[in-house]
């Protein structure tokens, strides 16, 4: 009887541990051994001493990584909004464009008309494009149905796409994304819906593992977000922001009040924010596919987020308004040349820290005895290649927890 399921061996292994190490390098460590789906030994071959595992291979020397982890996109949607980037480059605002009836209410005209169906068939390809370069665990919100059909509808497909890819899908649930024709002038009616009969049913259901909202002058109050979080506890659902994106509006410090997950974005936060942020160990979500887009210029504080010791996460946005970026290896260079982190900085807020975003670091994000085995296998000389190239296929392969998992 073998000990192990599978015995990776001539490995380079970082980890993303946190560690005095660059990137948690096990600098003696060559091989690693899986079972049950989990990783069940990190070690030496030469000290092996006959263990044996049902299949054994040799990766040749390549580098591993803990699988990717994109932790905050809104990759299912119908239609796009290429017209509204090009009036972007002509000068038009993102506010002035969503307070003219486009911007998210536009993409949520195509995806209310869009059937379940037509929404899988376009998300399908999205997420393969991210499994492609090593993503394995995925965020995805629902916010383009603002009415109780449509935003479950988003979720079951959500559900549905990490049924039928090897992606684990995590889901959260986005109804006060903007408020709905329905409920002009009406947000706080709005809000109560969510609250009393959307919020119910989607926890019932378990279609939804966070509750997310967006905190801006174009979006809801404060006061409004803080009692749709109030019934997201009640539900047991962890809370999530958009915060300061585009104007400081105490979205950091009202998303540390609730102990968010994370707080993400971040442009306009203050120092009291990320005071707060680092008191309620919430992770900051730094999203420069979305700076990049809207011409941002205000930069997320990223030093007294450092400093502060606040952990930062890098995610795509993928959505056709502000980030229409399908590529987590992309983000993260941006968030190297735009925000200047580390690339070790930038694969850690892909893998340790975008773990804890989704509130899954427990199970994965770092290789580590008794995590997942979401294993990304490179073809690359050194781990910091992989906040440098963009576009250049890497991944030589992807295990998760799922494929190595005794049969
Ligand atoms: O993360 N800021 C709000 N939500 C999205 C944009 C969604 C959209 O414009 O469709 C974001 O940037
Ligand atoms: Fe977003």
């Amino acid at each position: 009887m073998p000990d192990w399921d599978l015995l990776l061996t001539d490995v380079r292994i970082a980890t993303m541990c946190e560690s005095t190490a660059p990137y948690g390098v096990a600098s003696a460590a060559d091989a690693i051994a899986i079972s049950d789906g989990r990783i069940a030994w990190i070690g030496e071959q030469t000290t092996l001493q006959g263990k044996t595992a049902s299949v054994q291979r040799s990766l040749d020397g390549r580098w591993i990584t803990p699988a990717l982890i994109d932790c905050h996109t809104h990759l299912v949607f119908s239609g796009d909004r290429a017209s509204e980037f090009e009036q972007r480059l002509q000068g038009a605002s993102y506010e002035e464009i969503a307070r003219a009836g486009g911007g998210i209410m536009s993409t949520v005209r195509a995806t209310r008309d869009a059937t379940s169906e037509e929404l899988f068939d376009l998300a399908l390809p999205r997420v393969s494009a991210l499994a492609d370069e090593g993503v394995a665990t995925l965020e995805i919100k629902s916010g383009y149905g603002l009415e109780l059909d449509t935003e479950i509808r988003m979720l079951e497909v959500a559900r549905r796409l990490g049924e039928e890819t090897a992606v684990d899908i995590r889901t959260t649930l986005l109804a006060a994304h903007t408020v709905p024709p329905e409920f002009v002038g009406e947000a706080d009616r709005y809000i109560d819906m969510i609250c009393n009969e959307m919020l119910p049913q989607v926890a019932e259901r378990n279609l939804a593992d966070a509750v997310d909202a967006y905190c801006e002058s174009i979006a809801f109050s404060g006061p409004q977000v803080a009692k749709l979080f109030a019934a997201a506890k009640q539900h047991g659902l962890p809370v999530k922001l958009h915060a300061d994106q585009l104007s400081d509006c105490g979205g950091a410090e009202l998303a540390a009040h609730f102990a968010a997950l994370s707080a993400d974005h971040l442009e306009y936060t203050s120092p009291a924010g990320v005071r707060a942020l680092a008191a309620a160990q919430s992770v900051a979500v730094l999203l420069p596919g979305a700076y990049l887009t809207l011409g941002e210029t205000q930069l997320p504080p990223i030093d007294a987020l450092r400093s502060s010791g606040v952990a930062i996460a890098i995610a795509t946005d993928c959505n056709p308004g502000t980030s229409p970026i399908c590529s987590l290896r992309t983000a993260m260079m941006l968030a190297c040349r735009l925000f200047r982190l580390t690339p070790e900085e930038c694969l850690a807020g892909a893998t340790r820290n975008a773990a804890r975003a989704l509130g899954l670091d427990e199970d994965r994000g770092t290789l580590e005895i008794g995590k997942r085995a979401d294993i990304a296998v490179w073809n690359i000389s050194h781990p910091r290649e992989l906040a440098y190239w963009v576009g250049t296929p890497q991944l030589a392969e992807l295990l998760t927890g799922r494929h190595t998992t005794r049969p």
